[in-house]
């Protein structure tokens, strides 16, 4: 096992400011995180994806913070240099306290910051955890987590109304102390200037290439779903194997290649 040192996000904020892509992935245990890490990856995101590709649900609502936990853990033991982002289930944030109490777990098993979705309520969350040394990203556009309410797995930020909305919630989530941000399948359009507009670090999922970084998650990109998003590419194409995947994954997002004009909204 190396002795490398985690990326922070100190590092990763360097990147943006130097206009490095950053690359991130979805990533639920020990051999899939050092395949990453091999790759290069920057930020792997133990997400509340995983009730769906991992336990075979229908959403993401069900996840706990202990299934979190759990495979942070696996995730924290197979990777060395990438910075660990673990993602609040639904319901573990609803009070700040709550919130405190459940991103403590997460970082205690081994996450260097946690995720939550949405604005508006969780403002206060995030100001919350942020005053009390938690790392946090927020997560605006498609939250998975709101699908029930947002009636399927749709694009965000189409109208005016709500690409206004968007860039007051994202400078809010700023201003409350989060230091990163992941925008999901937007117009690629709004998420340039909600990057160009913030100096957190953005990272993108369907939410064009002007965004700091990239995120997919693994299954998606390793072509594994039986109907994959628009903004997805099977990084299987071509290659003899997964660790090629990855890193052919990693190539293009710093290189810009991905995503190209077929993935954006
Ligand atoms: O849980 C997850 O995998 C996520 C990504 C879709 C960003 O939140």
């Amino acid at each position: 096992m190396s002795s490398q040192a985690s990326l922070t996000i100190t590092d990763l904020t360097k990147m943006k400011q130097a206009g490095e892509k950053i690359a991130m992935l979805t990533c639920y245990d020990a051999t899939f995180a050092a395949a990453m890490d091999q790759a290069g990856v920057d930020i792997i995101l133990i997400g509340d994806s995983l009730g769906m590709v991992v336990q075979g649900r229908n959403t993401t609502v069900p996840v706990s913070v202990e299934d979190i936990a759990y495979h942070t853990e696996a995730v924290a033991r197979g990777a060395q240099r990438p910075f660990l982002l673990g993602d609040m289930s639904f319901g573990s944030f609803h009070s700040p306290t709550v919130a405190f109490e459940n991103a403590r777990t997460l970082m205690a098993r081994g996450a260097h910051m946690v995720k939550l979705e949405g604005a508006g309520p969780y403002i206060e969350v995030v100001e919350y955890l942020a005053s009390r040394s938690i790392p946090v990203c927020g997560h605006l556009g498609l939250t998975p987590q709101s699908v029930h309410k947002l009636g399927g797995f749709r694009v965000q930020g189409r109208s005016e109304d709500a690409a206004e909305q968007l860039k007051r919630d994202a400078l809010a989530l700023q201003q409350a102390g989060a230091q990163m941000l992941v925008l999901e399948a937007i117009p690629a359009d709004l998420a340039g200037e909600v990057t160009a507009a913030l100096d957190i670090v953005v990272i993108g999922i369907g939410a064009g290439a002007q965004c700091d970084g990239q995120v997919l998650v693994m299954h998606d990109m390793l072509g594994l779903g039986a109907r994959l998003p628009k903004f997805v590419r099977n990084f299987m194409d071509g290659q003899p194997d997964i660790a090629s995947a990855f890193t052919s994954y990693v190539n293009d997002v710093r290189s810009g290649a991905f995503p190209a004009e077929e993935h954006l909204y």
